[in-house]
């Protein structure tokens, strides 16, 4: 799958710290999200076909286990993840890229972490938190389909190190340069992956173009 490793903006360390998955898939089903005319029910399905193409890259280097399989014919060598993993999508709309995720790692557990925005301050304000045993030595994934400021995974990430994770990456369907940004400050460690970097965010906060308010469309709270 063809993706491009951008130079951090910010931050600390040398290593490029942003994935830009660049699929012509991915690009095609972007667009059908960012479409205001695409409704809830079929923003949900190809969110998930989407966060499942993701899952691929975003797991490119997971550590397998050799182990013995028996086909109908003879024995022969196979692989089992050995890693464990751990999905954390944030609440609201996070949840809508779970679905995508698990269907090519059925064996992932998956905590959540309840966050909104506060429409004027535009500060994180966290109501729900619920994580798997054994955060530490686990990969944790941290969904949520727009990183527009950076508090909101800012927030969750420090959550999650409070609680012991080590190994963490989070995953956006599209990020603004303000989030990233933030995002290389904070956690300069953590790599983020995303399928587009968008041009900036408006005066309320949003990205733009970006998609609109992502857990609205996918509930159809604003119809
Ligand atoms: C959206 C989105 C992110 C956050 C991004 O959630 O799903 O969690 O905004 O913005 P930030 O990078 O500026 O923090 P929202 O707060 O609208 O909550 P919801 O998912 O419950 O609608
Ligand atoms: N949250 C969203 O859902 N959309 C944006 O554009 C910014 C924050």
């Amino acid at each position: 799958m063809p993706t491009k490793r951008l130079k951090k903006r910010s931050g600390a360390g040398s290593k490029p710290r942003l994935t830009l998955i660049d699929h012509p898939l991915i690009r095609r089903d972007l667009t059908l999200l960012r479409d205001r005319s695409t409704p809830s029910n079929i923003f949900r399905s190809v969110l998930r076909r989407v966060a499942s193409l993701m899952a691929y890259q975003v797991t490119d280097d997971l550590n397998v286990r050799r182990i013995s399989v028996m086909t109908p014919l003879e024995k022969t060598t196979g692989f089992s993840v050995s890693d464990s993993v751990i999905l954390v999508p944030i609440l609201r709309a996070g949840l809508g890229l779970v679905g995508g995720f698990v269907e090519v790692l059925p064996e992932a557990r998956v905590g959540h972490i309840g966050l909104y925005r506060d429409e004027v301050t535009l500060k994180p304000v966290d109501y729900y938190l619920k994580f798997p045993r054994r955060l530490r030595p686990a990969l944790v994934i941290v969904l949520d389909p727009m990183l527009a400021t950076g508090g909101s995974a800012t927030s969750a990430i420090t959550l999650l190190r409070e609680k012991g994770a080590e190994r963490i990456r989070f995953v956006c369907l599209v990020a603004a340069p303000e989030g990233v940004d933030l995002l290389a400050r904070t956690h300069p460690d953590v790599r983020v992956y995303t399928c587009a970097l968008d041009r900036r965010l408006n005066k309320q906060g949003y990205i733009l173009p970006g998609l609109g308010d992502a857990g609205d469309r996918i509930f159809g709270t604003a119809e």
